[in-house]
C-alpha cells in the first residue's frame, strides 16, 4: 500500500508539471481542481474513447478517483483497496481494464446511448478527504446517422413558367437539423437554418423565384421556371453540432415548352388507289425539347421514315417525320384508313391529329385533284393492284 501511494506521487509530480498553470488560474482555497479530458471528443460509434482525469495531488495522496456518466457511477480506483480498480455495471459501458488505471479511463466500442455528461471525482487522502470534480461531455455519432437520400423533382419535367417543387428526402437519426442548403449548379440560393431568425434565406439568383410560404425544411418551391434553370439542382444537409456530417443529393431538372397545336399531317396526295404509294409528313411544334413523332394507319405503327428536327425561334425546336408507304387492299377493309400522327414529350405532352386516305373510286371527283405527276404512277399502280389480286386469289 505504501509503494502505491508512492507511485502515486511520483506520477502526480508530472501531472503537477503539467497543470501548474492551470492549477494557478483555477485553485480555489483547499481544493485542488481537475480536469476531465475526452478523447475523441466526438465519437464515432464503434470507436473506443479515453478519458483522463488531470487532478494534482495533495500531499496525502489519492484516496479514490470515482468516474461517473451522469450521476452513475461505472468504474473506482482506490488504491488503498485490492483491487485497487473497481468496474460498476452500468448499461452500455464497457471498460478496457487494462488500459484504465488512477488517471484514465478507456471505454471499447461506445454507442450512440453514451452520450452525454461524464465526471471524474477525485477525493483526497487528507484527514477532511477534500474532493474535486471536474465535467465534460463525451457524444457518440452514428455513421450512418445522416443520409441525404434523394433529390426528388415534381414534376419531374417542367413546362416553362410553371411552378415546380423541389423535396429533398433525408434521414437524421442522430443529432438535429443544422440547415439545408439549396444549390442551382454551385450557386446557393436557398437555405433553411432552424436555428437561425428568420430559418430560410434566399440567396438571389437570376431566373430563380422561391416561394417562401411554400418552401420550409424539406422542400423549395420554384415559380415561373424559365429555361435558364434546366440542369443541376442539389441539396446539402447537415446535421447539429457536436458531428455538423453533411450529406449532399442532386438531380437534373428540365424545364420544357409543349407545342402550341396538334402534330399537322400534309400527304403527297388527297386521294389514294390500293397499291398508291402514300407519302406523308407529320411535323410538330415548337417545343423544348423536340417533340417525338409517329404514324399510325389504322392504329397499327407505321416503320418511320426520316425523322429531322430544326431549331427554331427562342432555343426550340420544330420536328418532322416523313413517311413512305404503299397502300394495299386490306387497308381498305374497313374504308378510308386512317392515317394518323402521334407527338409526344417527355410524359407531360401527347396529341395527335388522323387524316382519312380516300378511295379515288369512290369519288369520280378525285381524278381532277390528283396532282400532275401522278398520272404516270397510276399506270405502274394499277398493275401493282392487278398483280396483288391474282397473288391474292391464286393463295386462296
Ligand atoms: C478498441 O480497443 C480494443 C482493445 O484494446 C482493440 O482490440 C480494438 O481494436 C480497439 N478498437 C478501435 C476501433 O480502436
Ligand atoms: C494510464 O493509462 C493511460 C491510457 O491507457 C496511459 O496513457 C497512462 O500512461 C497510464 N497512467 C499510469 C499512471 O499508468
Ligand atoms: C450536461 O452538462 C451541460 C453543461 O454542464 C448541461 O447544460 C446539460 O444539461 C447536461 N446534460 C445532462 C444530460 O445532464
Ligand atoms: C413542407 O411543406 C410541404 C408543403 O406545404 C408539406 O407537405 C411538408 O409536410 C412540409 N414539411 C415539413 C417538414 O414541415
Ligand atoms: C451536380 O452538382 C453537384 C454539386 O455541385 C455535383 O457533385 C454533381 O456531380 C453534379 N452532377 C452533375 C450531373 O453535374
Ligand atoms: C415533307 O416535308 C418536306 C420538307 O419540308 C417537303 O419537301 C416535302 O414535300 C413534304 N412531303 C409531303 C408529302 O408533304
Amino acid at each position: 500500500m505504501a509503494r502505491s501511494l508512492k507511485n502515486t506521487r511520483k506520477h502526480s509530480y508530472i501531472l503537477n508539471a503539467i497543470l501548474l498553470m492551470v492549477s494557478m488560474i483555477y485553485e480555489a482555497g483547499g481544493l485542488r481542481t481537475t480536469e476531465l479530458r475526452i478523447t475523441p471528443r466526438v465519437a464515432q460509434k464503434g470507436r473506443n474513447v479515453t478519458m483522463a482525469c488531470l487532478y494534482q495531488n495533495h500531499d496525502y495522496g489519492v484516496y479514490s478517483v470515482k468516474w461517473y456518466k451522469g450521476a452513475q457511477e461505472f468504474y473506482r480506483y482506490s488504491p488503498l483497496e485490492y483491487p485497487n480498480t473497481r468496474v460498476l455495471p452500468v448499461n452500455g459501458i464497457k471498460i478496457d481494464r487494462l488500459r484504465s488505471n488512477e488517471t484514465h479511463v478507456v471505454l471499447l466500442h461506445v454507442g450512440v446511448a453514451l452520450s452525454g455528461n461524464y465526471s471524474c471525482e477525485v477525493i483526497q487522502n487528507a484527514p477532511s478527504y477534500p474532493h474535486s470534480l471536474s465535467t465534460a461531455r463525451l457524444d457518440v455519432v452514428g455513421v450512418g446517422g445522416l443520409r441525404a437520400i434523394e433529390l426528388r423533382i415534381s414534376p419531374p419535367v417542367v413546362q416553362r413558367g410553371s411552378d415546380a417543387t423541389l423535396a429533398c428526402l433525408y434521414e437524421l437519426t442522430d443529432a438535429p437539423l443544422y440547415s439545408v442548403k439549396w444549390y442551382r449548379g454551385r450557386h446557393e440560393f436557398y437555405r433553411y437554418s432552424p436555428t437561425e431568425t428568420p430559418a430560410t434565406k434566399i440567396f438571389p439568383f437570376a431566373g430563380i423565384n422561391v416561394d417562401l410560404a411554400r418552401s420550409n425544411q424539406s422542400q423549395v418551391v420554384l415559380t415561373r421556371v424559365s429555361f435558364g434553370l434546366s440542369g443541376n439542382f442539389s441539396c446539402e444537409v447537415t446535421a447539429d453540432a457536436p458531428s455538423f456530417a453533411t450529406s449532399i443529393v442532386s438531380n437534373t431538372m428540365e424545364v420544357v415548352v409543349l407545342p402550341p397545336s396538334s402534330p399537322s399531317i400534309q400527304t403527297s396526295q388527297h386521294y389514294y388507289t390500293p397499291g398508291d404509294i402514300m407519302r406523308a409528313n407529320c411535323s410538330a411544334g415548337p417545343s423544348r425539347p423536340p417533340a417525338e413523332l409517329s404514324f399510325f394507319i389504322n392504329d397499327s405503327p407505321v416503320t418511320p421514315g426520316m425523322y429531322q428536327v430544326n431549331p427554331a425561334e427562342e432555343g426550340l425546336f420544330r420536328s418532322e417525320l416523313y413517311v413512305q408507304v404503299q397502300l394495299w387492299p386490306a387497308h381498305y377493309e374497313r374504308g378510308a384508313p386512317i392515317l394518323r400522327c402521334e407527338a409526344r414529350v417527355a410524359d407531360l405532352y401527347r396529341d395527335d391529329s388522323v387524316v382519312a386516305l380516300y378511295f379515288t373510286n369512290s369519288d369520280p371527283k378525285i381524278e381532277r385533284v390528283t396532282s400532275p405527276g401522278s398520272a404516270t404512277k397510276l399506270h405502274v399502280c394499277q398493275l401493282l393492284f392487278v398483280s396483288i389480286v391474282i397473288v391474292w386469289a391464286n393463295n386462296k
